[in-house]
């Protein structure tokens, strides 16, 4: 194009093919939807997916995305006939077993494509041979959890069916994550959370990427319900793992591990449990990569709950026959829920892979998060129940020590600071210091002072605490 002055104007974008936000949500039309459909996992009933959608409209049960599994499906195909930056993401890289929501609808921070860590302490920590345990890291997502997997099909969903707000209740990271999101997406976001129980450092991300921060007096569960009271009888699009949308990008997490892993699965994979969306949306996960002969094995999945608020670990516990929510209260403030809501999607998880249902103290809880820091990988208190359940398994001859055994880390060490303090600084209830705890020393500012210093920092070695505390925490 010319201008008035006789120069050129360029109008290409020069950064086309980059992740890009324009701050405007595309229209999509909604004939370009018919192939989105939800189905109902207690009565069957199939919905159309072409709008916000959270439960069957006929009997109340949850609903599952469906992913056509009739085909085969190869390594190779995926991130096959994407655009550069979707072929790059963690999560829409796997676009053929993602629901087919329009391109153009498609809000993404390059999500995924986390490592896959093996450190031969954390295996020595949980009774199992060297080389046989790992973690994949889903604080190296760019909110520092694994709800940017989420929340990119949750807000690109938003998107398509042309929601004019977004709404979460949440613990901190949904929040954090949805805030990110719907700024990319140009959409305001509104946001639930327990007053003075999420910890600063998510309160903080949430209020920094704009959403509207409202704060409940009462407790998770009781924020959730109020807000899908809201969202269903208010034209408010609800981002909460209810959505069946939104467990559909975290399946990723088992589909990029696989991947890592040669298609090869491991024998069992530990995660925490809170709402229970990672535990549904891992057993779809396995399921389809099973049914589409991507695997030719499935792993048990191990869901782990922090004492304190467990109430789907007793439901296991009493052979799936009593459920009873309860008030929660745990350190892991990420997973403080009493009532989760994916509970029956949960339930078919751990019946469809063999799976197990534990619960971990606070302490066992803190100090395989010391151990995961302190070999230099780090992570929020809730993603190290992984670990700790991972040990209390194999203690009790349910994991048995010769299998191999993936732990998900589900937010990065930076989300909760104040916890880390805590354990560093303070004592445990019993008055003495906590089995790794890691104090900062005051010396006066001479050389000759850190001179003195310098050798008890070098026999006590790379891991603080006790040098044979990581396999011999009690
Ligand atoms: N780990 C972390 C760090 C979390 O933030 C959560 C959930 C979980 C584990 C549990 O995952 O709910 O799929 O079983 N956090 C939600 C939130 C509830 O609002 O951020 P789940």
């Amino acid at each position: 194009m010319t201008a008035v002055d006789g120069s050129t104007v360029r109008t290409e974008r020069r950064f086309a093919g980059q992740i890009t936000a324009t701050g405007t949500p595309a229209r999509i039309d909604r004939s370009e939807l018919a192939s989105l459909q939800v189905r109902c996992m207690e009565c069957g009933t199939v919905s159309p997916g072409d709008q916000p959608i959270s439960l069957c409209p006929v009997c109340g049960g949850l609903l599952d995305a469906m992913i056509d599994t009739t085909t085969p499906i190869t390594p190779a195909t995926f991130g096959q006939g994407l655009p550069p930056h979707l072929a790059r993401s963690g999560v829409w890289r796997y676009r053929a077993l993602l629901p087919a929501i329009p391109e153009a609808a498609i809000v993404t921070r390059g999500e995924g494509n986390t490592p896959f860590y093996v450190d031969d302490r954390l295996a020595a920590f949980a009774g199992l041979r060297a080389g046989s345990f790992g973690v994949k890291h889903e604080g190296h997502n760019p909110t520092g959890s694994f709800k940017d997997r989420g929340m990119t099909v949750g807000v690109s969903h938003a998107v398509a069916v042309g929601a004019r707000i977004v709404a979460c209740a949440s613990t901190g990271n949904t929040s954090a994550s949805l805030a990110s999101y719907a700024a990319a997406a140009g959409i305001p976001a509104m946001v639930l959370i327990p007053q003075g129980k999420i910890s600063g450092g998510k309160l903080a991300q949430t209020i920094a990427y704009g959403a509207r921060v409202v704060q409940i007096e009462g407790d998770f569960d009781i924020a959730l319900r109020l807000l899908r009271e809201l969202t269903s009888s208010h034209d408010v699009y609800l981002t909460n793992s209810v959505n069946p949308f939104r467990p559909e990008g975290q399946k990723t997490i088992m589909l990029e591990l696989f991947e890592q892993l040669g298609w090869d699965v491991p024998d069992v994979i530990t995660v925490p449990g809170g709402n229970l969306g990672n535990t549904a949306a891992f057993g779809k996960a396995i399921d389809e990569a099973y049914a589409v002969g991507l695997i030719a094995r499935k792993p048990r999945l191990i869901t782990v709950q922090a004492a304190g608020a467990s109430p789907f670990a007793r439901y296991f516990a009493s052979g799936w026959t009593t459920y009873e929510p309860m008030h929660a209260e745990t350190v892991a403030t990420a997973i403080k829920i009493g009532d989760p809501v994916s509970t029956p999607r949960a339930r078919r998880t751990i019946e469809q892979t063999n799976g197990y249902v534990t619960m971990v103290t606070d302490e066992e809880i803190l100090d395989a998060k010391a151990l995961i820091d302190q070999v230099g990988i780090g992570c929020e208190p809730a993603s190290a129940a992984s670990l700790a359940g991972a040990r209390k398994l194999v203690a009790e001859g349910v994991i048995g020590p010769d299998e191999s055994v993936v732990g998900i880390l589900t937010g990065m060490v930076l989300k909760d600071t104040d916890a880390i303090m805590a354990y560093h600084m303070g004592d445990r209830p019993d008055g003495h210091r906590h089995a790794l705890a890691n104090r900062p020393v005051r010396v006066d500012a001479t050389l000759d002072a850190l001179a003195r210093l310098l050798d008890t920092v070098i026999d006590a070695g790379p891991v603080a605490g006790e040098p044979d505390r990581p396999a011999g925490i009690a």
